[in-house]
């Protein structure tokens, strides 16, 4: 799958967003070893902390249906009633999940405003120094 088309399944999912109090939809698309894409959205709640991000979505989606080796993620995000004008970077939760299940030197995380307008970053460059299974 290419990083477009794989940017084109991220912007599907953020149709899906659930975004009512922040505004900011999100979505993610996850690349597996294996050639799977699983979808993500961002999941709101009034309590606020319980929200799920897009991302983290995409991922607890892979791993309880039995995937867990990742090559890429795309991500889309920006104010739900305008098109997608910047990059929205993964929060440092989604980050440290990242990490639990990628190899932080290979794993590559796409942010893009469009099909054509993407930038990609290692999770290392994101997170380095990061702390995963490998220190325990
Ligand atoms: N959000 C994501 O979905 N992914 C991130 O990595 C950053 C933030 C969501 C959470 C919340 O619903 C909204 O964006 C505003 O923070």
């Amino acid at each position: 799958m290419t990083d477009e088309e794989l940017i084109r399944e991220a912007f599907r999912a953020r149709e899906r967003s659930y975004c009512p109090y922040s505004g900011f939809a999100v979505g993610a698309a996850l690349l597996c070893k294996n050639g799977r894409v699983y979808l993500g959205c961002n999941i709101e709640n009034a309590a606020f902390s319980p929200t799920n991000c897009a991302e983290r979505t995409a991922i607890f989606k892979a791993v309880s249906e039995g995937d867990t080796e990742f090559s890429r993620i795309a991500i889309v995000g920006g104010d739900v009633s305008k098109p997608v004008d910047g990059y929205a970077y993964p929060c440092g939760v989604c980050r440290q999940v990242m990490m639990e299940f990628c190899n932080p030197d290979t794993f590559e995380i796409i942010v893009a405003k469009s099909v054509d307008d993407f930038s990609i970053f290692t999770l290392k460059e994101l997170f380095p120094k990061g702390f995963g299974p490998d220190n325990l």
